[in-house]
């Protein structure tokens, strides 16, 4: 790079880093994308619950873990602090700003969402269990303060993890209606993590496989099945306290709002559901494929009838078929499903396609919503022939916040 090529460089970058005209620039400098006026875009990232939950899902999700690099819990609140004051102008579709006493020169914010529109981002952050370990951030002293909910999952029959995609100290969920959104945020938020934390895994998600608003019509998942029918939905606000948020009665006070959140990528075996008829298809989920009636009914959201029989007299809705094993009816629980389809690069030689559900659940309590739920699921699912969980993670997604408080601080202070 020539010397003057080097100096306009720089005198850029010192503008994104610290001008006055950083936000400008940044709108301006990505033609093709464009601001959508009068319309908003914004999901509201301060309130009584983080955005993330009950917002109607979006179309794309990035998600990242990560694993704590400090001992001092100073600088786990300092990240806290930057990831709130980030979290705060990205989601209204700005430049982050955070970090500024920590740097000098390079640009504070990536600039990738430059002239992109909010697209309706949100940003949930959560801790995991190891963050309270006594025994791996001895120095923190959050033992005492950890829920008893928040436990790394039991193994479950069929799990064939891979440990470096499963777990962290922390996460974030980025869900946008723009992939590019979605993956800025995550890009700005690693950004200011460095020194501090280091990213353990991310996984990005495209079609949404869950409504959970009365407005969204339900998508299809990769299996070609309409999800997320009888999912909760955040309007419901006596399921979302019943089933998504912690109440006080379940402490500890610093996740009275919260929820907790369940996230299991779930590799779809293709070669062998892709080979089955459309009938053991339909068998194996409990629901007619192209209309997304349940069995032995006629409309999507009919309501399933686990007693209703076929013609032969038989179960409509047969005995190992997800719909009846995942039912409220068979666990008397329920819980938010949020997830995402995923792809990914295969193994060479393979020759399957890699790709499945990146699934995410966020319920009150993990020991009677989520464990209960799949560990039946995983003894006996038809659907357990076509799929094989890879990834297995568990957080504590604290309440929201109000402007000036930052995220986690209750569990800080
Ligand atoms: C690749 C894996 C999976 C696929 C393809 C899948 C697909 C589906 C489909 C197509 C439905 C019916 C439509 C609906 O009501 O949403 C459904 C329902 C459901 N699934 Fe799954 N699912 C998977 C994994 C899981 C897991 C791991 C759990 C929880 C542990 C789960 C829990 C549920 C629940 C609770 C329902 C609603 C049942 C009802 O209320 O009728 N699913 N799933």
């Amino acid at each position: 790079m020539s010397a003057a090529t080097r100096r306009e460089l720089l005198a850029g970058v010192a503008l994104l880093g610290l001008g006055a005209g950083a936000d400008h620039l940044l709108q301006q400098s990505s033609p093709g994308h464009t601001r959508r006026d009068g319309e908003s875009d914004v999901v509201d990232f301060y309130g009584e619950h983080q955005a993330g939950v009950a917002t109607p899902a979006q179309d794309h999700m990035h998600f990242a873990a990560f694993d704590l690099a400090t001992d001092e819990i100073d600088r786990l609140r300092a990240l806290l602090e930057q990831w709130t004051t980030a979290a705060d102008s990205l989601t209204n579709g700005r430049p982050s700003r955070a970090g500024l006493s920590d740097r000098e020169g390079s640009p504070l914010d990536t600039g990738e969402a430059g002239g992109l529109a909010p697209a309706h981002l949100t940003l949930t952050f959560g801790f995991g269990p190891t963050l309270f370990d006594g025994a791996v951030h001895d120095s923190f002293g959050l033992l005492r303060r950890r829920p008893r909910e928040l436990q790394t999952l039991p193994p479950f029959q069929g799990d064939a993890l891979d440990t470096s995609i499963s777990g962290g100290d922390l996460c974030v969920q980025a869900c946008a209606d723009d992939p590019q959104v979605a993956f800025h945020a995550v890009h700005v938020l690693s950004r200011l993590a460095e020194g501090v934390a280091t990213v353990r895994w991310t996984q990005q998600g495209f079609g949404r496989t869950s409504s959970t608003s009365r407005k969204q019509e339900t998508a299809r998942n990769l299996m070609g099945f309409k999800d997320g029918t009888d999912n909760i939905r955040g309007e419901d606000r006596g399921a979302m306290s019943r089933y998504v948020w912690v109440q006080p009665e379940d402490g500890p006070d610093w996740m009275v709002g919260g929820s907790y959140l369940i996230a299991r990528r779930i590799r779809i075996l293709f070669d062998v559901w892709d080979a089955a008829p459309l009938q053991e298809q339909q068998r194996v989920i409990g629901r007619d494929k192209a209309s997304g009636a349940p069995l032995g009914a006629s409309r999507e959201y009919d309501p399933v009838d686990l007693n209703a029989t076929d013609a032969g007299g038989e179960p409509a809705i047969a005995a190992d078929a997800h719909i009846r094993l995942a039912s409220p009816t068979y666990n008397d629980q329920r819980i938010l499903r949020r997830g995402y389809s995923y792809s990914e690069a295969v193994e060479p030689g393979s020759g399957q396609i890699n790709a499945g559900l990146f699934f995410i659940a966020f319920q009150r309590s993990p020991t009677r919503q989520f464990i209960p739920i799949q560990r039946r699921l995983a003894a006996s699912d038809a659907l357990n022939r076509h799929t094989v969980h890879t990834s297995s993670a568990i957080f504590a997604c604290p309440p929201g916040i109000k402007p000036g408080e930052f995220v986690g601080q209750a569990l800080l202070e």
